[in-house]
């Protein structure tokens, strides 16, 4: 019997890390929705997808305005992907940001504090639930939460970006508690690796093509019963 193509949505999917995981699952033939708060940036990430896959047949990709930061935006987004279809097979919840004056816990400013959480925590919550009734149309339903092992709590923190560092722990925190929630779903949180993006840095260590790696097998290739974890390189991390 074909198996029914699946679909995806990653969110921050214009560019870096999210962009080759839109790239990664549109090869192997998912639907892809790329996820943007910039329309234009959204728009020429698909056009450069979709010039791409004239050559290697991906499947369909197309844009879906979203600000994770903002309520309203995602539940417009939501109701926009509605009109597209009624299930979503993987959700990756990759959007996120590192502020530049997030350098010392006892000097962050709480507004540092305040938008690095809302950005990288609660929006992921926030576009899980909006997403969950999608997502439970389908037969395997997956959320890949992109943490970092910056938000490990075992060997303790080195003081490095603490509100990002922090917004992943709780990110991690989510993982676990969707999983709960979720007893049908996989729902798991992954750390990339240190890798070349804007975000990274070009002294990083990893390409984009290694660091989506890991998180397009949690999406598309793990077994579906391993959920409530952290991931590197397919293999479980302490929290
Ligand atoms: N790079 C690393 O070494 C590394 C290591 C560990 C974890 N990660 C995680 O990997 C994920 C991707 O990071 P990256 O390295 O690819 O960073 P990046 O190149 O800076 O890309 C971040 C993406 O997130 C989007 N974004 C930020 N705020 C958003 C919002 N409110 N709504 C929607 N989209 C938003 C950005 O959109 P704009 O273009 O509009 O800003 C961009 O598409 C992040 O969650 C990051 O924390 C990265």
């Amino acid at each position: 019997m074909k198996m029914q193509q699946r679909i995806a949505l990653v969110t921050g999917a214009n560019k870096g890390i999210g962009f080759e995981v839109a790239r990664q699952l549109a090869r192997r033939n998912f639907r892809v929705f790329i996820g943007a708060r910039d329309s234009d940036a959204g728009v020429a990430a698909v056009q450069k997808l979709n010039k791409e896959g004239e050559k290697e047949e991906y499947g369909e990709i197309t844009f879906l305005k979203i600000d994770v930061s903002k309520p309203d935006s995602i539940r417009c987004a939501a109701e926009e992907f509605s009109r597209s279809t009624d299930r979503l097979d993987v959700l990756v919840n990759n959007a996120g940001i590192l502020l530049d004056d997030d350098k010392d816990v006892l000097m962050v400013a709480p507004e540092t504090f305040e938008t690095t959480l809302r950005t990288n925590t609660l929006g992921a919550l926030l576009v899980s639930q909006a997403f969950v009734p999608f997502l439970k149309k389908s037969g395997a339903p997956r959320i890949v939460n992109v943490s970092s092992g910056g938000g490990q709590l075992a060997g303790g923190a080195d003081g490095w970006a603490p509100a990002y560092c922090i917004s992943k722990t709780a990110l991690n925190g989510i993982t676990s508690q969707l999983a709960a929630a979720l007893p049908k779903f996989a729902v798991n949180s992954v750390c990339p690796g240190w890798v070349r993006t804007d975000m990274g840095g070009p002294n990083a260590t990893r390409s984009v093509g290694e660091g989506a790696t890991g998180i397009v097998w949690l999406a598309a290739d793990a077994p579906q019963n391993e959920t409530g974890k952290f991931w590197r390189d397919r293999k479980v991390i302490p929290w």
